[in-house]
């Protein structure tokens, strides 16, 4: 964790927020004057942002507006059921959806528990988000009811540091800008379109592929400065297989490899040394800056 405008990070995320919702969806986001520096590890407030983004998405399928707000709030003794006396920042994302029953909503941060058809959602989005707000020392509120509309907010704790050296380093981190041409692959769809979106505005000609036997193809049709692969995916063609063929057909093409579930371990440990690895989660700026660095390798 670290100290974070959470301000900023929503502002620098939104772009990847409006691309996951869709158009039917208006996005809206509200900062806040003076909004004190929040203590999280900022790649998990995004992932967390992106689950309860995907999550409205699903409660609007005619469209409707997703607010994100930011404030500061001084929570006292007893004033928000389960959350301890203290200052927060307070991020807050209402949707004009469905809302939920109270049978729904008592059991939302359940592991595994979800109203979705089978394949549509796994049931982990909540109870990562309340795993990630918990470990961060912050607490998870949400208001619902049918027909009525949904509002999940994170209060998560006010960094105790003073802005200084921190705050700096929160501030530069934008997005190093490229014009390459990646070939992206990776099974997780939300995660290809957030990925191919942050690299495509940056100015990087980005082509997607969701599996191993599309990534040969392109590689064999296409040229290629990058390839940015996941390591595990379906079909049998693993990410290290896609990059040893990439290699061969071009021996200049630049890879990294995205890694970082326990059941990737195995894969993972072949490749380490042969081919640089990014971890997943990964912040887009973190991905932005190894894509410079690996670019501009001799
Ligand atoms: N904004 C919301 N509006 C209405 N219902 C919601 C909202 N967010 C969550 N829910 C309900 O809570 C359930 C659990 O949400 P959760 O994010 O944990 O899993 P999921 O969305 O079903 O699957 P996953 O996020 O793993 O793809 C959902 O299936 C849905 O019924
Ligand atoms: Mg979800």
């Amino acid at each position: 964790p670290s100290p974070v405008d959470a301000n900023q990070l929503v502002s620098e995320f939104q772009g990847i927020i409006r691309k996951a919702v869709g158009e039917a969806c208006r996005v809206k986001v509200w900062t806040s004057e003076g909004l004190w520096l929040c203590h999280v590890d900022p790649a998990r407030l995004e992932t967390a942002l992106l689950n309860l983004a995907l999550n409205a998405r699903d409660a609007m399928p005619n469209g409707g507006v997703l607010d994100i707000e930011m404030k500061n709030v001084v929570v006292g003794e007893g004033a928000v059921a389960g959350c301890l006396p203290g200052s927060y920042v307070r991020l807050s994302v209402r949707d004009t959806g469905s809302g939920m029953p109270p049978e729904v909503r008592n059991r939302v941060f359940e592991p595994f528990f979800t109203t979705k058809e089978v394949g549509k959602g796994s049931g982990l989005g909540l109870s990562m988000v309340y795993g990630f707000v918990r470990q961060s020392g912050g607490h998870i509120a949400i208001e619902s009811a049918l027909g009525k509309g949904t509002t999940v907010s994170l209060y998560l704790p006010r960094a105790t540091q003073t802005p200084g050296v921190e705050m700096e380093d929160v501030r530069s981190q934008a997005f190093p800008a490229g014009s390459e041409r990646v070939l992206v692959v990776e099974d997780n769809d939300d995660l290809l379109d957030l990925t191919s979106a942050m690299l495509t505005r940056s100015g990087y000609q980005v082509r997607c592929a969701r599996n191993g036997t599309e990534a040969l193809r392109l590689l064999r049709s296409e040229e290629f400065d990058l390839l940015l692969s996941d390591i595990v995916m379906p079909n049998g063609i693993n990410g290290i297989e896609v990059a040893r063929e990439a290699r061969k057909l071009n021996k200049g093409i630049k890879i990294l490899l995205a890694s970082g579930y326990a059941g990737d371990a195995l894969d993972r440990h072949q490749a380490v040394g042969e081919f640089p690895i990014i971890d997943k989660p990964f912040r887009m700026s973190e991905l932005a800056a190894r894509l410079r660095s690996i670019l501009h390798e001799a």
